[in-house]
């Protein structure tokens, strides 16, 4: 089973993080020096995609930039010697191929998928939502992808989180538990109810799906009133016999699609980086202390989370 291809649904308005977002994609948001969908692709390469579908929006001009080469940019570094501070992105250049595919109105995630159905023939396929980052040894979704040829089938990764917080996010129905880490889906549920959730497994943003995904969105898009999900089209798609797998992706996950995520990300993206992390670390045990001058506890910055 070749997976060469992905589709990155990156349209989305990032409402949770005006006024940044009015000019700026939020999947250009730094962690550390590099934005976010950097390491999304890093991921993709690490997974041997090659092909990138990006579903953007109007307004997200900076991500087609950012990911083409810049000759002037290029000289002047090498002129002054300074090559290796874009090397990270020089060898995404190199080494990926880049499509936009723009979606003029947000209409879910399962019509933005959709838009890129031409450029996948009759195989499997990543999907990356870029809100979410794993880190980790291995790549994200490199580890569908195994189970994805191991089993000859379509794989969601997941990961349990309080009862809580299921209604944030598609939920899987276990048809039958294979390993401690691998289930059989029998159905999905998109942000269901605390009372109605049928498991706490829930489904974060990386898919290995079949091209079977595209003629069932086309049904649920003929009965939807309102956004199109991807988790409806997947369950539409096990109707006609794709069998579907959950992986319980191994990794840190963090949800950078909102301030209190992406700061965890950057304070934890920064604890693993040797140049960073003696300096965050003594920072924040300073934090709290009399020797601070950067912090004063009696007051509170007012902000919208
Ligand atoms: C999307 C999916 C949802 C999934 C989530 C993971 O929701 O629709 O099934 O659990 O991503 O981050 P969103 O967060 O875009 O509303």
């Amino acid at each position: 089973m070749d997976i060469t291809k992905a589709i990155i649904p990156a349209a989305g308005l990032g409402t949770r993080f005006l006024p940044y977002t009015k000019a700026v994609p939020k999947e250009m948001l730094p962690l550390l020096n590099k934005p976010a969908l950097q390491y999304i692709i890093e991921e993709g390469l690490a997974s041997d995609i090659k092909q990138f579908y990006i579903i953007t929006s109007r307004g997200k001009h900076a991500i087609e930039d950012y990911f083409d080469t810049n000759p002037c940019l290029e000289q002047m570094l090498k002129d002054r010697n300074k090559e290796s501070s874009i090397a990270s992105i020089n060898k995404i250049t190199r080494n990926a191929q880049f499509t936009y595919i723009r979606q003029s109105e947000p209409q879910g995630l399962g019509h933005a998928i959709s838009l890129a159905r031409h450029t996948i023939g009759k195989e499997y396929f990543g999907v990356f939502l870029p809100d979410d980052i794993i880190a980790g040894k291995q790549a994200g979704l490199a580890q569908l992808m195994r189970i994805a040829r191991q089993e000859k089938a379509s794989v969601i990764a997941v990961q349990e989180v309080p009862q809580d917080c299921v209604s944030s996010y598609g939920v899987i129905a276990v048809k039958k538990q294979i390993t401690p880490n691998l289930f059989q889906v029998s159905h999905l549920v998109e942000k269901p109810d605390k009372k109605d959730a049928p498991s706490n497994l829930a489904i974060i943003g990386r898919y290995v799906l079949s091209h079977k995904i595209f003629p069932a969105i086309d049904d649920i898009s003929s009965y939807a009133t309102d956004e199109i999900q991807l988790t409806d089209g997947i369950s539409q798609m096990m109707k006609h016999n794709e069998k579907v797998f959950a992986y319980k992706i191994q990794g840190t996950r963090y949800d950078i699609g909102n301030p209190i995520g992406w700061l965890k990300a950057t304070i934890g993206f920064a604890m693993q980086d040797p140049n960073y992390a003696p300096h965050i670390r003594q920072y924040i045990s300073e934090l709290d202390t009399m020797q601070s001058f950067m912090y004063d506890n009696t007051k509170n910055i007012v902000h919208n989370v």
